[in-house]
């Protein structure tokens, strides 16, 4: 049986595209393997106190307008404990856990992170609106996990 030129043309086109896209998918996969996102920054959740930054905790201003709060998680608390931050700055958190999984999760807002011991989350944040916000964790993470909770003051 013959194979019209025509029809082997479009066989060979159509083979092309899979492999091509099959090319493209597994690049993909193989791209977003090599680029870590944000999140997979590795610290020994046994050294914590040790590790800068996290061996410094507070709220720091970085620049003109921008400010980095670093804050370790544990049972049942965030270091630091009292934040205060001026209306309108860039803020990046920058958290990890001392001990078990923790949420960070800011009420009115977007924020809402799960804090991983290993790891050190970074998330930026401004806050337009002036008040007191109201900071949760919202993983279970023992008999306290009610309680653990904190206050972000703008002004
Ligand atoms: Cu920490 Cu729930």
């Amino acid at each position: 049986m013959k194979i019209h030129r025509m029809e082997e043309i479009w066989l060979i086109f159509g083979v092309a595209i899979i492999v091509i896209s099959m090319a493209i998918t597994g690049y993909q996969a193989f791209a977003f393997d090599m680029e870590p996102p944000s999140g997979t920054e590795h610290i020994d959740p046994q050294k914590v106190d040790e590790t800068a930054p996290f061996d410094n905790p507070g709220v720091f201003k970085t620049g003109d307008n921008t400010y980095e709060v670093v804050m370790t998680l544990q049972v049942f608390s965030f270091t630091p404990n009292e934040i205060e931050l001026p209306k309108g700055a860039e803020v990046t958190f920058i958290m990890t856990s001392k001990d078990v999984v923790h949420g960070f999760q800011v009420a009115g807002t977007n924020l809402n992170a799960m804090i991983v011991p290993g790891y050190v989350q970074r998330i930026t944040q401004t806050f337009d609106e002036p008040g007191e916000y109201l900071v949760l964790c919202n993983e279970y993470c023992g008999a306290g996990h009610q309680a653990m909770a904190t206050t972000i003051t703008v002004k």
